[in-house]
């Protein structure tokens, strides 16, 4: 796949290096000398936004023309200070995407952990391969993430559509705060399969 990066920062190098490992052409590009737009243009099978929240809506606007009917995976949390959503009260910030890009086919993904999992080969605790939640509107563009997820050795995970993306938004808040705020074993508030059923 031709992949394109919007950021050079450590989210852009973790996955960047992993799909480049797993054969992918991949292209990264920062704000200076017009590398936004090369990445955007180059990544005709996926474009991966890693840049800082506050900046996503400006950056997606400014290469709309070029984003129309790409893959646009968003891995961004709109998380602040106090492990607060920055979106509460209003759209999640991969829908907030989706608008200003409204041709590109959004997949929110790769949010949930921190960088340093992400460049885990594999990403795999006690023998199980790290699950991703996924959630977008088309299939198609789904298809594509879930075979990027699975050249990390992860497993992906149907989440439901993009209007399902500011839970797993929510999540991360939750888990950062846990994790951070905490120092708390977040992986401990989920209780086995067997045990999620209707006597919740
Ligand atoms: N770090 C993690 O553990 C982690 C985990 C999951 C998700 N995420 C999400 O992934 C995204 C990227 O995080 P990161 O850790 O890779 O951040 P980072 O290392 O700070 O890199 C951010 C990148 O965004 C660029 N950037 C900053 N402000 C910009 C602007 N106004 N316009 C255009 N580009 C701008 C930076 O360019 P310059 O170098 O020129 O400043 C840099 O290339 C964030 O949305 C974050 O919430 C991060």
């Amino acid at each position: 796949m031709r992949i394109g990066i919007l950021g050079t920062g450590g989210m852009s190098d973790a996955l960047g290096t992993q799909w480049r490992r797993a054969g992918h052409e991949v292209v990264a590009g920062g704000r200076s000398a017009g590398g936004l737009r090369e990445a955007a243009v180059f990544g005709t099978d996926a474009v991966l936004l890693a840049v800082p929240y506050a900046a996503v809506v400006e950056v997606v606007a400014g290469l709309e023309p070029v984003l129309r009917g790409r893959v646009l995976i968003d891995c961004t949390n709109p998380v602040g200070p106090g492990f607060g959503l920055l979106t509460a009260g209003g759209p999640a910030a991969a829908q907030r995407i989706a608008a200003a890009a409204p041709a590109a086919h959004v997949v929110k993904a790769f949010n949930l952990c921190h960088v340093d999992v992400w460049r885990m080969t594999p990403p795999v605790f006690d023998g199980r391969p790290l699950a991703v939640p996924l959630c977008g509107d088309d299939e198609a563009a789904l298809s594509v993430v879930r075979r990027l997820v699975r050249d990390l050795g992860c497993e992906p995970l149907n989440a439901g559509g993009l209007d399902r993306s500011g839970l797993v938004e929510a999540t991360a808040a939750l888990l950062i705060g846990l994790w951070v705020g905490e120092g708390a074993d977040a992986q401990a508030i989920a209780p086995p399969l067997a045990f999620a059923d209707d006597r919740a």
